[in-house]
Order: C-alpha cells, then structure tokens, then sequence
C-alpha cells in the first residue's frame, strides 16, 4: 500500500532533507518544516534508516479544514484508522495549533481521541474500552490556518537519537544538524576533515558515517518495527541494504580535538559506541595550535558563541586567534557556526557564503570560507 509520508525538518534543513528523500528514490513536495512524498512500508523503513537531516518520519493519515468541534470530530471518524491501528494499539493523541479557530488545544486533542475510538468501535465491534497494551502509535492533530493535519509517527525517538551517544559535554550539537553541517561542506572523503572544537564528538562522528555511507539508524530501533502491517522481512531487507551500502574499506582521515580532555573522553566514548572505534581522532589541542600535516583538508567546528554573559570578550579573543591560525591555510575550507554576529571582523576574513541556520533556538550563521580546490588526481 501507498502512504503519504512526511519527514519533518528543522527549520533551515528542508532543502538538505529534500535532497536525502530524493537521493532515496522518492519525488517530494518542500514546504516550511515538511517534505511529503509518497512510499509504501518499505519506503517508512528505509526513510527512517538512512535520512540524515530530517528529525522524523511520519505518516499523514489526513487533511482536511476544520472550523468547528463538529468538523474535526466528524472528518477524524472518516480516516480509515483500521488500517493503520489493531485492537490492541496504543494511541496517545498530542497537538497544536497557530492561527485557527480551534485553539484550544486540549480540546482538539480529546476530541480526535474520541473520534478515532469511535471509528475503531464500530470497526471492532466493541463494547468496552480499549485495553491499549499494545503496540505504539503516536498520533498528532496540527491545525494550521484552519487545516487540520493528522499524522502517525513511524520513528518512535527522533532521527538525532543514533544510539551513540553516551555522554555529552555542555552545549552538544543535534546529530542532524552536524551531518547537515558536513553535508553543506565541500568535504570529500579522501581529504582532510577536523572539528577543532569538538565537545562530544558529533561533528566528527557524523562526518565519518557520511564517509563510510554508514546508515544513521543502523544502531537503533524504530516505533513501526512494532506494527503487525510492517513485516519483519522489510527490516530485515533494510538492515541487509544498510550493511550492502556500507563503505568500511574507506580510509578517513578525520581527526577531533577539543581544550577540554575530558571532551575527548566522551569523544572517543561515543565514537566507540557508533562503531568507528579508531576510524576517529581525538586529541586534547587548542585550537590556537592546529597545525595540520596535510593540505586540502576541511574544518567543521562549532566553537563556543559567548552567549553568556562576560564570555563574549574571551570567546573573540580566542575567534581572533584562530583566524591568525587558519586563514593562511589557504588549502584549508573552514566552516564555523556561531551566533556572534561580528565573526567575520574579529576572525579577520570575510565569509565566501554565508547561511542562516537554528542551532536549537539561537540563530546562527554558518560562515564558510572555501580553501583552494585540489588538484586533479
Ligand atoms: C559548543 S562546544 C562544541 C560542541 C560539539 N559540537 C558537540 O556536539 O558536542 C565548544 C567546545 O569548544 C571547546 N573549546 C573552547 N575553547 C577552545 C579552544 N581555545 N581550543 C579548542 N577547544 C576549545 C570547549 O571545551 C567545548 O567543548
């Protein structure tokens, strides 16, 4: 059967996630924080193993205007949730709403419940309540302008959760904003890749499943492995096409290292725990020593902003610094994403291009500046 799929996207990312769904075998439509395409049960599974930027996959069971209680209840009871839920499914119902009539929420939220109960009743042919101990669906009602979209999750933990992640330091960045940094980037992986600042390793670890074509979801579960409708032999089909695709032969040569050693600890940890055991540097360093051995490599980096207040003047002491370190590796492609507005001054350069991207809440801009291409082999 075909499904309308939606994976969900920071905003910012949508143009990457598109390119992901694509690259995957699938048209898609882009619109602000969603790309809709269409795809049977194995097209949920492979979505969920391999999309790098987007946070979910979810199922679009309908969409329809909603100006009244009445509307909502009514068009919710004529969705075929049978086909989606079994008996015994559990289905919580979450929900939001901008700029609609139906505001209230709590109420949007009950009111899908009852008509999804309601529908299943009749379905089911039951009297009493549903026990719920089954299998999860989670449901969300999102009124928009008036139109009520109503969508299954099929991820179960957001895409970002790699299974990897052990420890973190302070302010780590989401797993898939760090592929989509990698993805921005002119990187190749045959040359040079290092994150100077790299916390807990995300950037780096990212960077190196890209370069093996390692699946992001290879070391996790999914909510729909748990449907009856998804058969066990689609998973199994994916999983085999994820080892397939994996390059491990692919040298890397990617190298993080942080002014914290106990960052590189939680580096090496979480690398050890993605797989990529000694595929990844890590090494305690300021990054007012880098001092690469080759050319033509690329740094990804998210160093501190100095957001807090007092920090400001260290952390563009330190951009000062790093920019007397870096800008005469002319080989080098430097990427850095920071809040601090003034970079480009206190770093010395101006940006080749510029992108505004959310880390989380904080606008940031990813200032790229694009080092001298390599020579043809
Ligand atoms: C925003 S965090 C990076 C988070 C990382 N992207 C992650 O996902 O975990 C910035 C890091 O820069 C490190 N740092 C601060 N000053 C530094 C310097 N001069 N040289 C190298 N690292 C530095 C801090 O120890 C911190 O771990």
């Amino acid at each position: 059967m075909k499904y309308e799929l939606i994976a969900t996207s920071a905003m910012g990312l949508e143009a990457l996630v598109a390119k992901e769904v694509r690259e995957l075998g699938y048209e898609c439509e882009v619109e602000n924080s969603r790309i809709t395409f269409k795809g049977d049960e194995l097209a949920i599974a492979r979505s969920n193993m391999w999309l790098r930027t987007a946070d979910r996959v979810k199922i679009k069971a309908g969409e329809f205007k909603a100006y009244t209680f009445d509307e909502l209840f009514e068009k919710t009871k004529a969705i075929p949730w049978e086909h989606f839920l079994p008996e015994n499914a559990e289905f919580p119902v979450s929900g939001k709403s901008q700029k609609s009539k139906l505001f209230s929420v709590s109420d949007c939220q009950a009111i899908v419940k009852k008509a999804i109960v309601e529908r299943l009743r009749t379905h089911y042919k039951k009297t009493s309540w549903f026990e719920e101990n089954g299998p999860l669906f989670k449901i969300e009602v999102a009124l928009v302008k008036d139109v009520a979209t109503l969508t299954i999750d099929t991820s179960g933990s957001g895409l970002h959760k790699r299974g990897y992640r052990v420890d973190q330091g302070e302010a780590p960045l989401k797993e898939t904003l760090a592929a989509a940094l990698v993805k921005l980037t002119n990187w190749t992986p045959d040359r040079p890749f290092s994150d100077p600042f790299c916390g807990s390793g995300t950037i780096a670890i990212e960077a190196a499943l890209i370069g093996q074509n390692i699946a992001p979801g290879f070391n996790r579960e999914f909510v729909s492995e748990s449907w009856d409708w998804i058969p066990s032999a689609i998973w199994d089909q994916v999983r085999t096409e994820a080892e397939d695709l994996a390059k491990y032969d692919q040298p890397l040569d990617i190298v993080g290292s942080d002014i914290d050693h106990r960052m590189v600890k939680i580096s090496e940890e979480n690398a050890f725990e993605a797989g990529l055991g000694d595929l990844v540097t890590f090494k305690q360093m300021r990054v007012q020593d880098f001092n690469p051995k080759r050319d033509y490599g690329v740094i990804v980096s998210n160093p501190p902003y100095g957001e807090r207040l007092g920090d400001k003047k260290a952390v563009e002491q330190m951009y000062k610094e790093m920019g007397k370190v870096l800008i005469p590796l002319d080989t080098w492609s430097v990427y850095i994403l920071t809040s601090n507005e003034d970079f480009e001054k206190v770093y010395g350069k101006p940006a080749t291009k510029k992108r505004k991207l959310f880390n989380g809440f904080i606008r940031t801009d990813y200032y790229q500046y694009w080092g001298k291409r390599p020579p043809r082999s």
